[in-house]
């Protein structure tokens, strides 16, 4: 019988590899442990998968023998996974079984999908039709959010994007309505907008603590095409100009690639921008020699750096920026997840309720066929 997590936590990293090693024994292809590229280096190697959030969603839409999966990543990521794997149709493939998503640590959230909550969006939702009219705008959620905010899109004809795929979603919404209303995070908003010709005085920021109109004035809105949330990645928005200045005197060959959670003025002196699975293929699809300075999350960039030694690979920011909330998962907690699961007693259980995944998944069947 599985024990407390206060016993896996004074456990030595080669026993807790080895349990979990044993738990993916016998469960087999029943267990799939899925690993976002930010968890540490000794948690991302038990992972069966990894990957960007867009690959993550589309590796639990697909699968079809998994019977658990434990998510190694966080909060938002494995309300994704439960409403994908765990849809209707695959239900009743199940015959109602119902794959239990573990994430091994609750307090694994995401700072910039906690900056965009349902009663802030719905307020907003009703000043903007207010003053636009029904169905002028259309809402883009980040799937870095709270499942109930892709619901809201789901609800309102909109659509959820990945940094992998939000200039498809954001042409997709323009196609359909004048206007996008695009949350939580402003910088892949304005980044990826900014790439298709929009200008930025077509855009405005909404300011959710600002009261009426998000701190604009009606007349600023009607001017725009795009309104963006005002939230932000704290990890991201912490790399700079200067930052890139000084790499580009200290090497003149070298590189920049960042995330596009990264602020314009960031992303705008950069050679390459991409979501964190074309981050890990610039790297591996260039020659030996090549030089880089790489803006997002720090395990990221040091398993870069150790897995390419022909390559000389630097974390763009004199100091170091980490993803607190995915560092909450480690090996104890991992371990404790999977042996309670393989017990048959799992813990941990991410579940979205029916009524906010039932529309949750129109807005995320949205996002999987849009490349
Ligand atoms: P990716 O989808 O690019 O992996 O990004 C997720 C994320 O949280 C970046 O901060
Ligand atoms: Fe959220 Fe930023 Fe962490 Fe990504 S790096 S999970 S956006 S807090």
């Amino acid at each position: 019988m599985a024990a407390s997590l206060e016993t896996y936590q004074a456990m030595s990293a080669e026993e807790l590899t080895s349990r979990i090693q044993a738990v993916r024994r016998r469960m087999g292809p029943e267990l799939l442990i899925l690993g976002h590229h930010y968890q540490r280096d000794e948690v991302i190697a038990l992972a069966d998968l990894r990957g960007d959030s867009y690959q993550l969603s589309k590796q639990a839409a697909e699968n079809r023998q998994c019977r658990a999966i434990i998510f190694c990543g966080v909060h938002f990521m494995a309300e994704t996974a439960d409403i994908l794997v765990n849809r209707p149709e695959r239900l009743a493939e199940r015959s109602g079984f119902r794959v239990p998503v573990v994430l091994p640590d609750l307090e694994a959230g995401c700072s910039l999908a906690d900056m965009a909550r349902i009663d802030q969006v719905e307020a907003c939702w009703a000043q903007l039709t207010e003053l636009f009219g029904p169905e002028q705008v259309m809402p883009v959620t980040y799937v870095n959010s709270a499942a109930d905010l892709k619901a809201f899109c789901g609800r309102h004809g909109g659509i959820v994007c990945t940094s992998a795929n939000a200039r498809g979603a954001l042409e997709w919404a323009f196609a359909r309505r004048p206007r996008v209303l695009f949350f939580p995070d402003q910088h892949l908003g304005r980044n990826t907008a900014v790439r298709m010709g929009i200008r930025l005085e077509e855009m405005a920021v909404w300011n959710p603590q600002a009261g009426r109109w998000g701190g604009n004035q009606p007349e600023q809105l009607r001017q725009a095409r795009l309104i963006l949330w005002k939230g932000f990645c704290c990890v991201h928005q912490a790399f700079l100009p200067e930052h890139v200045h000084y790499f580009r005197r200290l090497y003149p060959d070298i590189k920049i690639l960042v995330h596009p959670e990264c602020m314009k003025e960031v992303v705008d002196l950069a050679d390459e921008i991409g979501s964190t699975s074309r981050i890990v293929r610039l790297v591996e699809q260039s020659p030996p020699g090549t030089r880089w300075a790489i803006g997002t999350e720090i395990h990221l960039v040091n398993r870069l750096a150790k897995e390419h030694p022909e390559q000389h690979i630097y974390f763009l920011a004199p100091f170091v920026r980490m993803c607190r909330t995915m560092y909450r998962i480690d090996l104890s907690n991992l371990c404790w997840a999977a042996e309670h699961l393989a017990d048959g007693a799992p813990v941990n259980v991410i579940r979205v309720e029916d009524s906010v995944a039932q529309y949750a998944l129109l807005a995320l069947e949205r996002m999987l066929q849009v490349a």
